[in-house]
């Protein structure tokens, strides 16, 4: 029996829909395996703007610090997309948990459901068994260096950086899981341009021999962006940089059929933080439509990772599978062949996942 301290943090938009209903499924997991699960909410993003006129205010933080798993959603809202002149924004928010958490390591599984094969738009003799784990740079690259803008503002810059150990660490980290799967990694950079990305593949060959049993291939990333699509099967585990790793993910969400399907795990230094890839996804907030499942399964994540409960997070996948089965979808994974009434809606299909627990 487990105790553990959860913080509940939604965000904007969809985060705040299907959050609800991915921390409905811990609280049916604990129940069901007899473990004291405790909540805490906080804000960030647009909702913390609006509250506190801070994207990240401390008393979340220090909330996060003291907990032992951190549930969220998203953030993000059309007002600052449109405004690129805006100094505060939503986003500021996310980047500064991760970096003060150490938030290093984003794990962002692809795993087709089966019965997804006709969802996606990859024909699915392509797709059928496609299993990747994606290990995405956190808290590095152009996303956190220097930027600004010169010559009155007529030139601006991004200044993408990595130190040697930054890339070992989340290589080491893709090393060990490649070891548990398939023992394929494939390391993904821009090394025939790109100075971090020769940096990147330095560190990997040097430290690849420590792994012998793991077959190492380096990409260029607009490669694997094409053979992702022509042959999603080659991959097993993919290491790379944080602006490709946000790219790339995104694009192989279309394997597993949806964005509403991925799952991820950010693990480092601090407190792990759960959440889907997906982002606030204004364009159907407040329908009620959002394909809650990709935070369910970073419930799943949760338990595994940072609680060690497997038998609990291979009950939450399993409940999703059979929902599936049962043929129920959301709009984003209904096809041609989905009858109307099997089209739920984002607490409906939630409510069948927690039946089959
Ligand atoms: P998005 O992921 O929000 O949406 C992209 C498309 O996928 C939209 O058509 C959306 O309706 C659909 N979609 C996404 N999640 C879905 C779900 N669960 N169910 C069904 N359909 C789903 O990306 P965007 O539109 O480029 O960005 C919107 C905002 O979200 C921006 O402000 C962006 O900065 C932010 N964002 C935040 C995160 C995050 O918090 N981790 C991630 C990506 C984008
Ligand atoms: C993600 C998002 C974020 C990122 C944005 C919102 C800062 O796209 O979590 O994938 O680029 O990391
Ligand atoms: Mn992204």
């Amino acid at each position: 029996m487990a105790t553990k301290h959860i913080l509940v943090v939604p965000g904007d938009g969809i985060g705040q829909e299907v959050t609800a209903v991915g921390k409905k499924v811990l609280e049916k997991i604990a129940a069901k395996f007899g473990h004291t699960f405790t909540y805490d909410e906080a804000l960030i993003g647009h909702v913390a703007i609006e509250a506190t006129g801070n994207p990240l205010p401390d008393e979340t933080l220090e909330k996060m610090r003291q907990s032992d798993a951190v549930l969220f959603g998203a953030v993000g809202h059309p007002k600052y997309d449109n405004d690129p002149t805006a100094k505060v924004r939503p986003e500021q928010g996310l980047l500064k948990m991760r970096k003060e958490l150490g938030l290093y390591a984003n794990l962002r599984p692809i795993k087709l459901f089966d019965e997804l094969l006709g969802a996606s738009s990859i024909k699915p003799e392509i797709l059928k068994g496609a299993d990747i784990l994606f290990f995405r740079e956190l808290t590095g690259d152009i996303y956190f260096g220097e930027k600004g803008r010169k010559n009155d503002g007529d030139t601006a810059y991004d200044i993408a950086e990595y130190s040697r150990y930054e890339v070992e660490r989340i290589a080491r980290k893709a090393f060990e899981a490649a070891r548990t799967r398939r023992k394929k990694l494939c390391s993904v950079d821009k090394a025939n341009v790109i100075e971090t990305s020769r940096l990147w593949r330095e560190v990997i060959q040097k430290i690849a021999p420590e792994y012998p049993d793991v077959e190492v291939e380096h990409q260029f990333v607009d490669a694997t962006a094409m053979l992702l699509i022509k042959d999603p099967r080659r991959f097993d585990v993919v290491v790379t940089a944080n602006l490709f790793g946000d790219i790339l993910t995104d694009e192989a969400s279309q394997i597993a059929g949806s964005m509403g399907m991925l799952a991820s795990a950010s693990v480092g230094d601090g407190t792990g933080v759960y959440e889907p890839i997906h982002g606030s996804a204004h364009d159907i907030t407040g329908k009620g439509v959002a394909n809650p499942l990709a935070s369910i399964l970073s419930a799943a994540l949760l338990l595994d990772i940072s609680f060690g409960l497997k038998a609990e997070a291979e009950a939450v996948i399993n409940a999703v599978d059979q929902v599936l089965k049962a043929g129920f979808r959301t709009r984003d994974i209904a096809d041609a062949q989905t009858p109307a009434e099997k089209v739920l809606g984002t607490e409906a299909i939630g409510a069948e996942v927690l039946k089959f627990l």
